[in-house]
């Protein structure tokens, strides 16, 4: 079912969630169905679980292709169940980045290049991957949601931050 996304304001996107305790529980599949349905209703790369107003650290993301992100390789759909990033090395990158709790608007955000991330798929078995470009992207903006962070609060420079069709970044299509 297509659930509605909270929208920046909204006290529920700055809280910081519970992790997943029970795999067994039928609430899990119905917030997973539910969070792929509203996803790939609005064209999202990765979507959490608060956003849709439910207190746990679910996140997912994926894409093929992406009219919001043409230019991002691909990345393989993925349930992350409370996920714990450990940056590897000090590299950072600025990336346009956009959240479907900010609708409309784009900022330049820093990300570290490259990380490994582990955590827990939705039958419970461990995921351990090590990740770079728009990969360690999505998942650093993912579980950003999940301890209250929204990319704004990620910018050092907020001349950066616009509505994208006013900021005319080359390839981006305003969602
Ligand atoms: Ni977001």
């Amino acid at each position: 079912m297509i659930r509605e996304v909270l929208r920046m304001g909204d006290e529920r996107l700055l809280r910081v969630a519970r992790p997943v305790e029970r795999f067994d529980a039928p609430e899990l599949q119905v917030l997973l169905a539910d969070m792929h349905d509203t996803m790939a209703h609005l064209d999202g790369a990765g979507l959490a679980a608060p956003q849709i107003g439910v207190d746990l650290r679910v996140v997912i993301f994926g894409c093929e292709s992406n009219p919001r992100y043409p230019q991002a390789e691909p990345v393989p759909y993925t349930v992350l169940i409370n996920p714990e990033l450990t940056p590897l090395g000090e590299d950072e990158e600025d990336g346009w980045e956009g959240c479907l709790s900010v609708p409309g608007m784009r900022g330049l955000v820093p990300r570290f290049s490259r990380l490994r991330y582990v955590g827990l798929d939705e039958r419970g078995g461990r995921i351990d991957r090590v990740v770079d470009g728009f990969h360690a992207r999505v998942v650093q903006h993912e579980c950003d949601h999940l301890d209250g962070i929204l990319y704004p609060m990620r910018m050092r420079d907020m001349s950066l931050f616009g509505f994208t069709d006013v900021l005319n970044i080359p390839g981006v299509v305003d969602e």
